[in-house]
């Protein structure tokens, strides 16, 4: 015989609520450090850390205070740090990307140094960052971002930073056949043990605006509406981003950005097998660090709620500019 739910005075879900004991001892979504990932930005020949006027309390860091960082970070209990590099000069096809004397190869080379094992060192596997035109790819005569010549660029940005070390690289720029094209080059050259974090379902966000500032890629033209997903786009089309990632050997798949996605996510995490990774956006933490600053909101608890909606729709793990001082807060 099927039971039917007692209803009101018996029924008294308040009975688990009374206190905290109680309230931590039913909880079904809990953050640990480990699955926290820590973005951090490396500006070439800099002396001291720049801070990012939108992002209050993170900075463009040396190669010097990027391993500071980075140690407390690992010491917090973070479970990875994802690298994005600034370099001094840069160009169409986005060279300083794959120079093995690049800012992010050597950040990466540093980093491994100092933390062996630590924590995972990851990079962020794009070319806006190197681009003067702030393109995630190299340019048609045209103008347009050029998919299939972008893809030897990508291949070509992933050996480099596997072979300074990094331990995951992470395509985020939406080019189709990315995670393909990467994996080929990693596995014909002897990175085959090397995962991709594949930023799949990846929308053109307005919550990227102070990443831009943090990273100094804004596009000097145009937008990147022709390759990142349209937030009204079909539902289906992320899935199928994902899918496609899967097919072509992405080891984990990513949402971004988070808060607004968490529907995307919810959907991505149930039809996968794999680890799903969601990005609390450089936008994400400016508007909380900004409330904060007025005293509009009470800034710590509304970050502990966002990262567990996140975790709560299906992040197994979250990219978000507050790891360390959460991680160091949850232990
Ligand atoms: C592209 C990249 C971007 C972000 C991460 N990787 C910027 C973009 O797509 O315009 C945004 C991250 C953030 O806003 O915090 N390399």
């Amino acid at each position: 015989m099927r039971m039917t739910e007692a209803e009101f005075p018996v029924a008294r879900p308040r009975r688990l609520r009374g206190t905290a004991a109680m309230r931590r001892m039913v909880a079904g979504t809990r953050l640990h450090p480990a699955e926290l990932v820590l973005p951090m930005f490396v500006k070439e020949g800099v002396t001291e850390p720049q801070p990012v006027t939108s992002m209050p309390g993170v900075f463009q860091h040396t190669r010097d205070s990027l391993r500071k960082a980075a140690h407390e970070a690992a010491e917090a209990g973070v479970g990875g740090l994802i690298l994005f590099g600034i370099p001094e000069v840069k160009d169409a096809r986005g060279s300083a990307g794959d120079d093995p004397d690049g800012i992010v190869q050597k950040a990466v080379a540093d980093l491994r140094a100092d933390l062996g094992d630590a924590v995972v060192v990851m990079t962020d596997t794009c070319l806006d960052e190197f681009t003067d035109h702030g393109h995630c790819g190299v340019l048609t005569a045209a103008g347009e971002v050029d998919n299939d010549a972008t893809l030897e660029r990508y291949a070509s940005v992933a050996l480099a930073q596997a072979a300074a070390g990094s331990q995951v690289v992470a395509p985020s720029g939406m080019m189709d056949g990315q995670v393909g094209a990467i994996r080929a080059a990693l596995d014909a050259n002897g990175f085959s043990h090397i995962p991709i974090l594949a930023y799949s379902a990846k929308y053109a966000s307005a919550f990227y605006g102070p990443f831009r500032e943090a990273a100094e890629c804004a596009p000097q033209f145009g937008d990147r509406n022709a390759y990142q997903q349209d937030p009204a786009g079909p539902v289906g089309e992320a899935l199928r981003e994902v899918r496609l990632d899967l097919a072509e050997g992405a080891d984990a798949v990513m949402v971004k950005p988070a808060l607004a996605y968490l529907d995307i996510l919810r959907q991505v995490r149930d039809s996968v097998d794999v680890p799903v990774a969601a990005y609390q956006v450089s936008g994400e933490y400016a508007m909380v660090e900004a409330a904060a600053a007025n005293g509009w909101i009470d800034r710590d608890r509304i970050i502990m709620e966002s990262l567990i909606a996140i975790r709560r729709a299906g992040a197994d793990m979250i990219l978000t500019y507050w790891a360390t001082e959460v991680a160091r807060r949850l232990s």
